[in-house]
């Protein structure tokens, strides 16, 4: 079996920031209740005429940049995105068509929250089974689309962002290490986009679809599962938890990871998220999160990440990876 490993990163948030004041100037909440019940600080927020393709092209932009890297002979793109710019053609395409990509297979996933976790697991797996050989891994999201911004309950939550990855074959290192992925469809009604609620005799059109969210479900099921599944798929692997050197759990809460890191006897400073400044993005936090750790110099080449996503669907998935990304060539500019 062919091994492979996350050769270079890219990230983009736009430049619109949308803060707690400035929420406090539109819905009836507060800063300190924000910060209190979730930890988020600001969000990015898309311009109106800027779509997720357009996030997600400038952060594999931002990846060539700094890993002088050549996509041109990617052989297969997945993006990962609940906000594409259009039902068809997929964003995967606009990515190829943009970048001159040949021959490349291309093909949006939509598993929300956990999207990047799922997108890694296919890369990794196309090219362990011998079928591919580098693979471009995108998550982008323009949730301020879908967000109501008169429901405070959800508008407070999220933000825009994309982040990429490559991921390529290495006969020598050993990048991907463990992974798990599951479901709970019937929890699917505490948090969906709207349209579905037209199927459930809601009275919201589909034309105006947005975010709905039971938060307190959302946050029970997760509690719920995420722990277990987490002890699942570190069984399964030849590591134990004590040999993860970063936990990164998708960026939907302070409140979810304070809990999650407790219940798994994790300790919370070596966890990465990317809350505070950009608030739940859904698919983007964990590339996110990853990059402002490598940005930072916390991550350190052969460190072990626990990336576990979860989310929408209900669905979650997780995979244990060993970095070791190429040398950077350019030094990032900030975000
Ligand atoms: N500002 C001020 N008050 C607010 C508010 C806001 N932005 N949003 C809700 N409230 C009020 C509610 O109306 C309610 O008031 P009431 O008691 O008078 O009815 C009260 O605060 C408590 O609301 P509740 O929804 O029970 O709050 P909570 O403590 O569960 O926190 C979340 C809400 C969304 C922050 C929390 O449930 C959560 O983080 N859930 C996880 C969801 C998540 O992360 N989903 C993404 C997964 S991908």
């Amino acid at each position: 079996m062919m091994n492979s490993r996350i050769t270079a990163i890219g990230t983009y948030v736009p430049q619109r920031k949308l803060t707690n004041a400035d929420l406090e100037g539109m819905v009836d909440t507060s800063h300190e209740w924000i910060v209190q019940r979730t930890g988020i600080h600001e969000r990015r927020i898309a311009e109106r005429d800027e779509f997720t393709s357009d996030l997600c092209i400038s952060a594999v932009r931002n990846l060539i940049f700094r890993y002088n890297k050549t996509i041109e002979d990617v052989d297969f793109i997945i993006v990962c995105t609940t906000t594409p710019d259009f039902p068809f053609p997929t964003v995967s395409c606009l990515i190829q068509a943009h970048f001159h990509i040949q021959s490349a297979g291309a093909i949006d996933i939509s598993a929300a929250c956990a999207g990047f976790s799922y997108g890694l697991i296919m890369a990794h797996s196309l090219i362990a089974s011998g079928l591919h050989k580098k693979v471009l891994v995108i998550a982008g999201e323009t949730l301020s689309k879908i967000t109501d911004y008169s429901d405070r309950t959800t508008c407070i939550l999220f933000g825009d962002a994309a982040g990429a990855v490559l991921v390529e074959a290495d006969d020598q290192y050993e990048g991907f290490v463990s992974h798990h992925v599951g479901s709970e469809g019937k929890g699917g009604i505490h948090i969906y986009r709207t349209g579905l609620a037209n199927k459930l005799g809601d009275q919201k059109l589909l034309d105006n679809s947005c975010i709905v969210q039971n938060g307190r479900e959302v946050f029970r099921w997760v509690m719920r599962t995420i722990p277990d599944a987490i002890h699942h798929m570190m069984n399964n692997s030849s590591q134990t938890l004590n040999d993860v050197d970063w936990f990164i759990p998708h960026s939907a809460n302070m409140r979810l990871i304070e809990p999650l890191c407790e219940k798994l006897e994790f300790p919370l400073e070596r966890t990465l998220h990317s809350l505070v400044e950009f608030g739940n993005t859904s698919s983007s936090t964990i590339p996110l999160s990853l990059d402002q750790g490598i940005r930072s110099g916390k991550i350190s080449s052969g460190d072990h990440a626990l990336l576990y996503g979860f989310g929408a669907g209900l669905v979650h998935a997780g995979v244990l990876v060993r970095l070791q990304l190429d040398s950077v060539v350019n030094e990032p500019l900030p975000l």
